[in-house]
């Protein structure tokens, strides 16, 4: 089936972006410039890690559990993705679901959604393949499929969800709710709250990778930016936040420095950080209350033995009768 061009997105101001929050107290960066080409190979890196479980873990579910979710979904579903396709697992959800009549994965970069559709498309040669190049956190109108689907499934895999702070959770949930009209659904992944020396080593791996990944923001704003960060002279800081229930990430600067940044002078004093993610556990209810919230409701959970991780299939709330 041929595969449509996507259209293009509209560009992100990364300067802006970065000047506005290195001149802020405290220092922030958005998460999402972590993932140049550099960066999304290192993500990539990251998910092999043993100390990091989420990936593994999820794969684990989504395997054991497919048959019940594809039968919880229903045939002939138009599979969403929030992201470029996170490969293996959304080949596992599409080879168990009956029927689904088209996957759209919603992706600003379009290197990595042609990439991922390409791959897609030659495994599912009867899936009609709707890459959409715009921004998930949108409310975007989505494509026709050629044949009609009974329902909208949103695909929110590896606890992506976690990356946004709670309200803007919130938020992208109600998004979802928009997108997935009355007879939709979403199956989303979340990280489960834990022991936190668990947590804190998936963010603080061995092998230094995490710390490799967070600190390329800095090579990536040298090269971009034309800035002048030593990265000698910062180091990467995971730690769990155990009454907020997440992973804060900081870059943290060892020395009092002032740095070149789009020819700006931004100041950093011995030991300041910049947050560069949140990475949220919930536990099962938490996650009930936000998606309620968003006007869903949890109406089936998949996880592992350990509890670890799960997989929500969530729906709109039934509307009160009066
Ligand atoms: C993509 N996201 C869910 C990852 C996480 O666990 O927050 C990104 C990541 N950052 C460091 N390690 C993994």
């Amino acid at each position: 089936m041929a595969v449509p061009a996507p259209q293009e997105p509209a560009l992100e101001d990364f300067a802006g972006d970065a000047l506005a929050g290195l001149s802020a107290t405290p220092k922030t960066l958005p998460s999402k410039y972590l993932y140049d080409t550099r960066g999304s190979e290192l993500f990539e890196a990251i998910c092999e890690q043993p100390e990091y479980y989420p990936t593994r873990t999820e794969l684990a579910i989504l395997k054991r559990e497919a048959n019940a979710m594809a039968e919880a979904v229903g045939p002939r579903a138009m599979v969403v993705e929030y992201g470029s396709g996170s490969g293996i697992k959304t080949q596992r959800l599409l080879s168990a679901l009956a029927d689904p009549v088209a996957y759209v994965p919603i992706e600003i970069s379009h290197s990595a959604l042609n990439a991922s559709v390409a791959e897609l498309a030659a495994q599912f040669p009867h899936i009609e393949m709707l890459p959409l190049c715009a921004d998930f956190l949108q409310t975007v109108p989505l494509p026709e499929p050629e044949r009609a689907a009974e329902r909208v499934l949103i695909f929110f895999p590896g606890s992506t969800l976690g990356n946004f702070a709670n309200e803007a959770a919130v938020e992208l949930l109600a998004t979802m709710r928009a997108e997935m009209g009355e007879n939709g659904a979403a199956l989303v992944g979340i990280d489960l709250k834990k022991d936190p020396a668990m947590i804190e080593a998936a963010y603080n791996d061995a092998a230094g990778v995490t710390a490799d990944f967070t600190l390329n923001l800095l090579d990536r704003m040298n090269r971009e930016l034309d800035a002048n960060f030593d990265r000698g002279c910062f180091s990467h800081r995971a730690r769990y936040n155990a009454i907020a229930g997440r992973i804060e990430t900081h870059i943290v600067s060892e020395i009092a420095q002032t740095v070149l940044v789009a020819g700006r002078s931004i100041d950093f004093a011995a030991g300041e950080g910049i947050l560069v993610e949140y990475s949220c556990k919930y536990s099962q209810s938490d996650f009930a209350a936000m998606a309620h919230r968003a006007g869903l409701v949890v109406t089936r959970s998949w996880t592992d033995p350990e509890k670890r991780f799960a997989l929500q299939l969530v729906e709109p709330l039934p509307e009160l009768a009066v």
